[in-house]
């Protein structure tokens, strides 16, 4: 029997109202959010706004940008706090397993139900239902969580008895939502329904404030923190960090902080410490960085001398180069031309 790779049901809470920066005597709880910049701070003032309504919310975001701390913040900052927090990930099940999942069954309803089940939606009564990745819900059941939406009923499969159930819903995914309606793969008479308010999480390059304060956090609070008590980031460090873009956002730098409490050997994170892939493209911006402006250069001029230097670079080889500096091979010729050099590149380094 295959089973669900993330059912997690929180029980009641009594956190209380949950401290949302990091502070001395910050607790670590599962949804502490660390953060001190602009745009997060709208975000949670938009949650605590939330957190009072009843609405359908849809929260967006980039994979690892924090969907999942954001809805349970939402339960928890809501008078349904007391209730459960049931999490459903729509891309973890087959259809017919999600069907049952979510509405529970009847005994005999299919082979192999031996007892009645009671569904997640159910569980959730009273409570917050979150779904995780909709965007991956099959056209039926997408069909039949839009009738339960609808009407706040629901039948178990199998059942003929009508249940009624009050749930918040919360939904989470990382795709063009909207886009998938336009292609036709997500209904759109469900989109508007699970839609009453859109937070959007904001990739972490777009807020680099917010990374020291996840650093010290995830450092100090990271699965191997026993490891290295203490361990602090160098300054030359942090500044390789703040440069990098964080495709993988807010859990790629969790990774990165509890690969580095097993990995560092000193009490400080160094620049060597750091995986190659974050100090190359260190490297490489350093390089390029210009930090005089020279106002006998004008920009036609730079460009001329750095199209020439990529020439050179490639020992005259006008393909490699006019690769390398992302642009056609024709373009070069033409700049080339223009520059009155052509002549001079036309032999040298045959491709
Ligand atoms: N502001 C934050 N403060 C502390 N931890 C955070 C913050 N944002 C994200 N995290 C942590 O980063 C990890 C990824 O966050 P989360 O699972 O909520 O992202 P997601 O948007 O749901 O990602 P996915 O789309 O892949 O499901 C989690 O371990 C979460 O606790
Ligand atoms: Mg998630």
């Amino acid at each position: 029997m295959e089973s669900m790779k993330d059912p997690t049901i929180l029980p009641p809470s009594n956190l209380g109202p949950q401290t949302n920066r990091l502070s001395s005597e910050a607790q670590s709880t599962s949804t502490q959010i660390i953060y001190c910049s602009p745009v997060m701070d709208q975000l949670m003032k938009l949650v605590d706004r939330i957190a009072q309504s009843n609405a359908a919310v849809l929260i967006l975001g980039e994979s690892g940008t924090g969907k999942d701390l954001i809805a349970r913040s939402i339960h928890e900052r809501s008078h349904r706090h007391n209730k459960p927090f049931v999490v459903i990930n729509c891309s973890a099940l087959r259809e017919t397993l999600l069907e049952s999942e979510l509405f529970g069954h009847e005994k005999g309803a299919f082979t192999g139900a031996y007892a009645r089940k009671i569904g997640l939606a159910e569980v959730a009564d009273g409570g917050t239902l979150f779904l995780d990745e909709i965007g991956e819900l099959s056209p039926a059941i997408q069909a039949k969580l839009l009738r339960f939406l609808q009407e706040g009923e629901m039948f178990r499969v199998g059942g003929k008895e009508k249940i009624k159930v009050d749930v918040r819903l919360i939904s989470a995914t990382n795709r063009d939502l909207e886009d998938d309606v336009k292609k036709g793969n997500f209904r759109e008479d469900l989109f508007y329904r699970i839609n009453t308010i859109i937070p959007r999480t904001p990739p972490l390059r777009q807020r680099r404030e917010d990374i020291p304060m996840l650093v010290d956090y995830f450092l100090s609070h990271g699965s191997h923190r026993y490891l290295k008590r203490g361990l602090k980031m160098s300054q030359e460090a942090l500044d390789v960090l703040l440069k990098y873009d964080w495709p993988g956002n807010v859990r790629e730098l969790q990774n990165l902080c509890d690969r580095l409490q097993i990995l560092t050997e000193g009490h400080t994170i160094m620049l060597g410490d750091l995986p190659e892939h974050l100090t190359e493209t260190e490297a490489i911006s350093n390089r390029l960085t210009i930090t005089d402006f020279d106002p006998n250069m004008s920009l036609y001029e730079l460009e001329k001398r750095y199209i020439l230097m990529g020439l050179q670079h490639f020992q005259g080889n006008k393909t490699r180069a006019a690769n390398a500096l992302g642009i056609t091979i024709k373009t070069l010729y033409n700049k080339l031309h223009e520059y009155g050099v052509f002549d001079k590149f036309a032999t040298q380094g045959r491709e």
